[in-house]
């Protein structure tokens, strides 16, 4: 039977999105001989027919290396509590029916969604309406459960080992103290692979609480033994033992969740009243989120692509494609979405990294 099926990038975009929309549209067509209709601007296209465009091949020819998503997307606009303005008072409204209404007046058979954690939680809320969903897992933070890895996250992962081979040569010619804020919301997985591959002297994570005092000494102590430069790598979401998180930007009724930012400069101006060494702060950024997906993140986007559409053939509704060990399989969004994968402060990647005397904050 031909079918009709729809796909939305929600959340925050990452490398490997547009490998994604491709492995779709061309298993869809090629293989199944189905219709594909690209949603813009994550859950938000739903609210506007005009934001829902059919993707033939055509439309996802020489799209693999690019970063980014062709379909736009937004890490706002939660149709189950949508800001509104309110006799001039923004206030959440749930304006889900109107999007399960769409979804029907488009015809469509089933609605595949990628995104992380926060779209997947949506895209469940959409299932429980009798929406037949299937997830695929996005992010750099690789903080999905159920998922060995996320793609996106192998990309932002080469981009912040290279910013600290850079920031290496740097800080050697200058004996400098150089931190480098990376991303990762609430997991550390991004500080800690990339501190490790880059390096790093000091990798600071939010699963471990970090004491300053510990800190100054492992850096003066590195002095000390002849290295007079040190690379500490802090994630955004560290935070010192006792204290809070640094945010940039907190939550409101527009932002649903609060923006991290400003760890690295906290440091630094600590790190700088104990030593007398010069300190600089990179913020990685954005950066982590663009350009052209690596061969890993392009290979898996590819293939939770294809097992979306094959899924949707088998009618695994309510699932979401993953990998386990080297194969795709598929678990229920209810699974992966009810934690954040954390790094485990015990577990055997923190261990290296201290086998490696790379101090860990504590
Ligand atoms: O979840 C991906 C991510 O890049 C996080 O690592 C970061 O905290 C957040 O999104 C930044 O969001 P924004 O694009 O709104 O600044």
């Amino acid at each position: 039977m031909c079918k009709n099926i729809g796909i939305l990038t929600g959340g925050g975009d990452c490398p490997g999105l547009n490998a994604v929309i491709r492995g779709v549209v061309k298993s869809a067509i090629i293989r199944h001989g189905w219709q594909v209709i690209g949603i813009e601007d994550g859950f938000d296209g739903l609210l506007d027919l005009r934001k829902c465009i059919p993707l033939t091949l055509e439309s996802v020819r020489g799209i693999l290396p690019r970063g980014g998503t062709i379909l736009g997307t937004t890490n706002r606009g939660n149709p189950f509590n949508y800001p509104v303005e309110l006799d001039g008072k923004i206030v959440q409204k749930d304006i889900s029916d109107r999007v399960v209404e769409n979804i029907q007046t488009l015809g469509l058979d089933a609605l595949i969604a990628v995104g992380g954690e926060g779209s997947l939680k949506i895209a469940l809320e959409l299932a429980k309406k009798g929406v037949q969903v299937v997830g695929v897992p996005k992010t750099i933070d690789n903080d999905l459960c159920e998922t060995d890895f996320t793609f996106g996250y192998n990309t932002a992962l080469e981009t912040a080992t290279d910013a600290l081979d850079k920031l290496h040569t740097t800080a050697e010619s200058h004996h400098r103290v150089m931190i480098l804020e990376v991303m990762g919301r609430y997991a550390g997985w991004i500080a800690l692979e990339s501190g490790i591959a880059g390096g790093a002297d000091v990798i600071l994570i939010p699963e471990i609480p970090f004491d300053l005092a510990r800190i100054c000494s492992s850096i003066k102590e590195r002095s000390a033994r002849g290295s007079r430069f040190s690379i500490v790598v802090a994630a955004e979401g560290a935070f010192p033992a006792g204290g809070d998180r640094v945010v940039a930007k907190a939550a409101d009724e527009c932002q649903i969740i609060e923006r991290l930012g400003g760890i690295g400069q906290y440091v630094a101006k600590q790190i700088e009243q104990c030593l007398d060494m010069d300190v600089r702060v990179t913020v990685l950024g954005h950066l982590q989120r663009g350009g052209s997906p690596t061969t890993f993140d392009r290979g898996l986007g590819s293939r939770f692509g294809t097992k979306a559409v094959q899924m949707i053939a088998d009618g695994e509704f309510g699932r979401m494609a993953c990998l386990k060990g080297r194969t795709i399989t598929s678990v229920t969004i209810e699974e992966a979405t009810r934690d954040l994968k954390l790094v485990d402060p015990e577990g055997e990647i923190v261990k290296t990294a201290e086998d490696l005397g790379i101090m860990m904050g504590r």
